[in-house]
């Protein structure tokens, strides 16, 4: 018989993070999804978060497709699929940058669970312990988020009202080395809201060519415009330099979704890249979930075709200009000569500086207690923070709370 000599294990909690690895124990995780969680109350006037707005979600639509897959292909909606994803949505994705005139063929196309996990994935194939990245300051904190695990370092390139200043990527190589690969959200960027223009466009093409790079352009947001000319991405520039040759000679990785112009709860994005690259993405997806979720496929691709995006985005971007002007206009009221922000042609964000010597993270908890939110800067700066900057989405309130909330935080900065 045995009989416990020290039963005090028993009197203590399990210490998780002593059995965590370091690199778990050092991440402090998206402050924005963290100050999100506790923004429940419907009295919070949030301009935190990158929320569409639910009222444009096509609900209708999406219920009558979902009974429609059931019906007729139930037991391969519910099946395991393939990594690549569902042939028919990879096809029509093809087809439409076919339309925009870059040679994209189906095993070009990857179906990811939103574009978030492409991110994560060209982190997994592409980066070795401390590698360095090319990303502009600031950046998407979500990318940041993706690639922490592989400790990497950061050359980050200063941006104007014209997203990224090319012209400096030359002095900025000369003297960090060359990165893995750069990293850009080319139109109304979050957090931001600046679009990197045409020229720019062409001239980092010309860099990335020069220098033997590889560029991830992550664009959700280029159908959210309300403002100005659409301006091809840096996929469909580079295609049109390529043509057929896009396959073989493309240094272009890019990433769409279909949460700001459909539903993000359907979780489903795509990348778009060299069949190299997708077929090094397919190996990491197959560890990470197997393939995204075959009936949320199914549903997008049938509302795909059945032009539902088309049909409902005209309303969707009335309702984005119409809240963004109430914006825009209320921070002229309200914050001239306090604040600097930026004008965003599309998107869902604007971005405010204050003067020097602001720090916004600890306006945050003031702004809470009068129940506005919003995301100081500082998590969205790959190295030297600017602490007296922040964040504001337009596209998740109603015009008179975005009056309202702007009053409050106006007070609060005052
Ligand atoms: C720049 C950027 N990239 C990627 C994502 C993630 O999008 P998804 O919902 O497709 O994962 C977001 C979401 O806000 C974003 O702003």
């Amino acid at each position: 018989m045995t009989t416990p000599t020290d039963n005090s294990t028993e009197l203590h909690a399990t210490d998780w993070p002593a059995h965590f690895a370091e690199s778990t124990r050092q991440n402090r995780g998206n402050a924005i999804r963290d100050l999100l969680s506790v923004i429940n109350s419907q009295e919070t006037i949030s301009f935190a978060g990158g929320l569409p707005a639910p009222e444009t979600f096509a609900v209708e639509e999406c219920a009558v497709a979902t009974d429609e897959i059931l019906a007729r292909e139930g037991r391969v909606a519910l099946q395991y699929g393939p990594t690549e994803g569902h042939r028919a949505l990879r096809e029509v994705i093809a087809s439409q940058y076919r339309a925009l005139g870059v040679q994209v063929q189906t095993e070009n196309v990857l179906i990811t669970s939103g574009a978030q996990q492409g991110l994560d994935l060209i982190g997994r194939i592409m980066l070795e312990h401390g590698d360095l990245i090319m990303v502009e300051a600031p950046t998407y904190v979500g990318a940041l988020t993706a690639w922490f695990g592989s400790h990497p370092r950061y050359v980050t390139v200063p941006m104007d009202d014209n997203g990224m200043i090319v012209d400096s990527i030359d002095a900025l190589i000369a003297a960090q080395g060359k990165p893995k690969f750069a990293y850009s959200v080319v139109n109304f960027q979050n957090p931001t809201g600046v679009t990197l223009s045409r020229e720019r466009r062409e001239q980092l093409l010309d860099k990335l060519q020069q220098y033997d790079m590889v560029m991830l352009e992550d664009d959700p947001y280029r159908r959210l415009r309300y403002s100005g000319e659409d301006i091809p991405s840096l996929l469909e520039l580079e295609g049109a330099r390529l043509g057929a040759d896009w396959n073989n000679r493309g240094k272009v990785v890019h990433l769409g979704t279909f949460s700001k112009t459909l539903m993000p709860g359907l979780r489903v994005g795509y990348t778009i890249a060299p069949a190299p690259v997708i077929r090094a993405m397919v190996i990491a997806k197959q560890g990470f979930d197997l393939h995204t979720s075959t009936l949320n496929q199914m549903i997008v691709t049938n509302l795909v075709e059945n032009h539902t995006i088309e049909r409902n985005l005209p309303n969707l971007i009335a309702l984005y200009r119409q809240r963004r002007d109430t914006m825009l206009a209320c921070l002229d009221e309200h914050f001239t000569g306090h604040a600097q922000w930026t004008h965003p042609d599309g998107g869902l964000f604007v971005w405010l500086k204050l003067p020097e010597g602001y720090n916004t993270e600890s306006l945050l908890p003031k702004a809470l207690e009068r129940n506005v939110a919003f995301v100081p800067g500082s998590g969205f700066f790959a190295n030297e923070k600017q602490m007296n900057t922040f964040r504001l989405n337009f596209s998740n309130m109603p015009q008179d709370r975005i009056v309202e909330g702007l009053r409050r935080l106006a007070g609060i900065l005052r």
